[in-house]
């Protein structure tokens, strides 16, 4: 062997980087973000909402010694995008990683989906992580750094649940997914990482809403159907975005992991039944 074995735990380390996170104000993008500063990473947050809804956003700068902006921005929307990334940019300097969490789903009928709906969440989902991402090579192309970017897919991307009327949200994800594994061919030659992560039912306020949607026997029966038999929290997915920000995952690109309890093989009892309407 021609070269030496290195210590684990300095791969994972972020300090001194640099990452954006769309859809940060709360939810996945919030914990991620949190997760990135306790790490050491530097983070701007653009998400739609004037303000982060979690108070400790404030705090993590002072508790983790980073640097930490937001940036009030509307994903679907160029010129807010542009800007936004631009205010990202001066701040911090460089970009070295990407995480965009930005999204929303609904749960209704594939027959009542409605053209606006349906617009809705692409523009958000899909175009909205298109063009951030396309800022974001742009800038570590112009750096010559390479980075790490980390799209946030879904367990939708993959399967088709009984009772899981989501068709606009699957096809989205189902777009991502295929996004991340073009980039990943076309970026790797610049050491530009692309790479997802496919969560299953997280709590948070989409499942809120979707659950809202749902009588308490169908919202039971669906997070109780991994094999693992919960729903999943956001401390689930974040160790997974650190791993494939950070130089532990140098050589993984392309790559996805389902964090989903084992629901994207199967269910607890092999077969879910649900109210169909
Ligand atoms: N919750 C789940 O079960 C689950 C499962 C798989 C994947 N995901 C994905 O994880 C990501 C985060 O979801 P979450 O569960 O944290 O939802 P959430 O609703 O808690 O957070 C979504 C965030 O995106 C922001 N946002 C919405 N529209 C925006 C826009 N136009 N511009 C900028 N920001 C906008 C919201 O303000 C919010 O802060 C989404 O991409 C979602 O599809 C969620």
């Amino acid at each position: 062997m021609s070269y030496q074995l290195e210590d684990v735990r300095p791969m994972f380390e972020l300090r001194k980087r640099n990452y954006i996170v769309t859809g940060g104000a709360q939810g996945i993008g919030f914990a991620v973000t949190r997760a990135i500063c306790e790490m050491g990473g530097n983070v701007a947050v653009m998400d739609i909402q004037a303000q982060p809804v979690d108070p400790e956003f404030n705090r993590l700068s002072e508790k983790f010694g980073v640097k930490t902006l937001y940036i009030q921005t509307d994903v679907t929307k160029e010129q807010d995008l542009n800007a936004g990334f631009a205010k990202a940019l001066e701040t911090l300097g460089s970009i070295d990683g990407l995480v965009p969490a930005a999204g929303i789903a609904i749960d209704k009928p594939f027959i009542e989906q409605t053209w606006e709906e349906f617009t809705r969440i692409q523009e958000i989902n899909v175009r909205g992580t298109f063009f951030i991402t396309q800022l974001a090579t742009k800038q570590m192309l112009k750096q010559g750094t390479g980075g790490s970017i980390v799209l946030i897919a879904s367990q939708s991307a993959h399967i088709g649940l009984p009772g899981y009327r989501m068709a606009a949200y699957n096809a989205s994800k189902g777009g991502v997914l295929m996004l991340s594994k073009a980039l990943a061919v076309e970026l790797a030659p610049h050491n530009i990482r692309v790479n997802t992560i496919s969560p299953g039912f997280v709590d948070s306020e989409m499942t809120k809403k979707v659950r809202d949607m749902k009588s308490q026997r169908e919202g039971e029966q669906m997070w109780m159907a991994p094999p693992m038999q919960r729903l999943s929290t956001q401390n689930d997915l974040t160790g997974a975005v650190v791993y494939l920000l950070s130089d532990a995952a140098r050589f993984t690109t392309a790559a996805d992991i389902p964090i989903t309890g084992g629901l994207h093989v199967g269910t607890i009892d092999g077969l879910i039944s649900y109210e169909t309407k």
